[in-house]
């Protein structure tokens, strides 16, 4: 049996190539804006740098991580040997950590600098049930800004991804932004005592994952997909009613701002989100319908403690990542189809095997040139070379037969408006160069080789 590529992972064939390229370049002009710049970590990392980021009481810590292992360190697992802690390696299941652990390594945030406003695109990877808009690698764009506590930086961070959101296509009126805010070390100590008191009283009703997530972060009980567990959390104590006055003006002031900036947004107090690395503002932008229970296709917030955790000074940070995969569901549920593959500048049509060094020469030059071009590398007839040229939606079809050669000459057929013209082989460079000024301009370009 042929193999078939791992569950919940798939293949991005051309036409999502090309669009998941634009989507990257779309995200890169709209936040490049906001002054952030590019960086790429690497696809794994030590363990311990999720376990302390992320936090060991999360899913995506507890159950969900893809561990990368060298043969050598497997064989001595295997011998039941042990290795060393930073041998311990796993696939990034999300990318914050690894651009803070960046940030801290290399100094990007020296003392009194302004702040790393940084942005990733890529894979991540996660041991999760595959469904409908959830696989095992997909992919993410993602920004990291560290250094600034401002609630400016929280607010122009969400209004520039209702903005992404707007210029890939995808209807505003269809999302929905949950925030909250989670509080910081002053307030949630008390919070977090006040949930766990709470699902003590219900601890027979909750699920044994549950349980363990009371004793080491209560919270994480808000994630439980259980319907009972669900029912429960629903009547436990709400962080607005613990947030100190730090947070809370901190919260009124992204608020504020959204406010300002005319972006609506639903308070949700039982958002607590799934990585137990936020402080203060947290959200998630959600598509209204169509997309069952993997509707979530952003969200983030802001991490003032985690280049702490991981061993830097501290610096606070604010991020967010959006799902690739998840945008394209809703921008198909909303009727966009992939881009075609665009159309190929020149065909050259060779009439028989005499002429087939030319012709791939004239190919070879119109590439250097800058055009795309194609000829047969089948032998084919010069009907089905046509056909080709058709599939592959050339403007141009140059003709080269033995007599057009013993001439100089060969012949250009205007695949739009099917008017030929002989143009000799030693004007053909100035021709391309030509065409390649104009071929931004579909028209410009017809009446250019239409010209006698
Ligand atoms: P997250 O909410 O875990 O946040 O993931 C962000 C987005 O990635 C989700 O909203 C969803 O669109 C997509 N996503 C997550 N898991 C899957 C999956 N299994 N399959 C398909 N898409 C998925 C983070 O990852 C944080 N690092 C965001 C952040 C950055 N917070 C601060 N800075």
């Amino acid at each position: 049996m042929a193999l078939r590529a791992p569950e919940g992972t798939r293949d991005l064939l051309p036409d999502e190539q090309r669009f998941w390229t634009h989507f990257k370049q779309t995200a890169a002009d709209i936040f490049g804006r906001y002054g952030y710049q590019p960086i790429e970590t690497p696809l794994f990392e030590q363990t311990d740098l999720f376990v302390r980021g992320i936090g060991e009481a999360t899913d995506v810590v507890s159950k969900e991580m893809f561990s990368a292992i060298s043969g050598e360190n497997l064989k001595r697992l295997l011998a039941g040997e042990s290795i060393k802690a930073k041998s311990r390696l796993s696939l990034r299941p999300e990318g914050t950590a690894g651009v803070v652990r960046a940030v801290v390594q290399n100094d990007l945030v020296p003392q009194g600098a302004a702040p790393a406003k940084l942005m990733y695109a890529g894979p991540m990877f996660r041991a999760e049930r595959p469904q409908k808009g959830r696989q095992r690698q997909f992919n993410q764009v993602g920004i990291e800004c560290l250094g600034a506590d401002e609630p400016t930086v929280d607010a122009e961070g969400i209004i520039m991804l209702m903005r992404f959101y707007e210029a890939i296509g995808i209807p505003v009126d269809r999302t929905r932004l949950l925030v909250n805010s989670m509080g910081c070390e002053k307030c949630r100590p008390a919070y977090r005592d006040a949930v766990k008191a709470y699902m003590d009283e219900h601890a027979d009703e909750l699920c044994e994952d549950c349980l363990r997530r009371s004793e080491i972060n209560p919270l994480r009980a808000f994630d439980c997909k259980k319907e009972g567990c669900a029912a429960v959390m629903e009547g436990a104590p709400k962080i607005s009613d613990y947030l100190c006055d730090d947070c809370r003006a901190h919260y009124d002031a992204v608020k504020r701002l959204l406010d300002l900036a005319g972006i609506s947004y639903i308070e949700d107090s039982r958002l607590v989100r799934g990585l137990d690395y936020y402080t203060r503002t947290v959200f998630e932008v959600q598509v209204v319908e169509g997309m069952g229970s993997q509707n979530a296709i952003g969200g983030g917030g802001r991490y003032d403690k985690l280049t702490e955790e991981v061993g830097g000074r501290p610096t606070p940070g604010f991020g967010f990542a959006l799902g690739y995969e998840r945008c394209l569901l809703a921008l198909q549920a909303a009727g966009m189809e992939l881009p075609g593959r665009p159309p190929c500048d020149i065909f050259v049509a060779s009439v028989d095997d005499s002429v087939r060094e030319v012709s791939f020469r004239i190919v070879q030059a119109a590439r250097d040139v800058g055009l795309t071009a194609e000829l047969d590398h089948q032998h084919r007839s010069l009907k089905s070379q046509f056909k080709l040229a058709d599939k592959l939606n050339a403007v141009l079809v140059m003709v080269l037969g033995p007599d057009e050669l013993a001439s100089g000459v060969v012949k250009v057929r205007n695949m739009q408006t099917h008017h030929e013209r002989t143009v000799e082989l030693k004007a053909l460079r100035s021709l391309m160069e030509r065409f390649l000024g104009a071929r931004c301009d579909a028209a410009a370009t017809g009446q250019l080789f239409d010209q006698k």
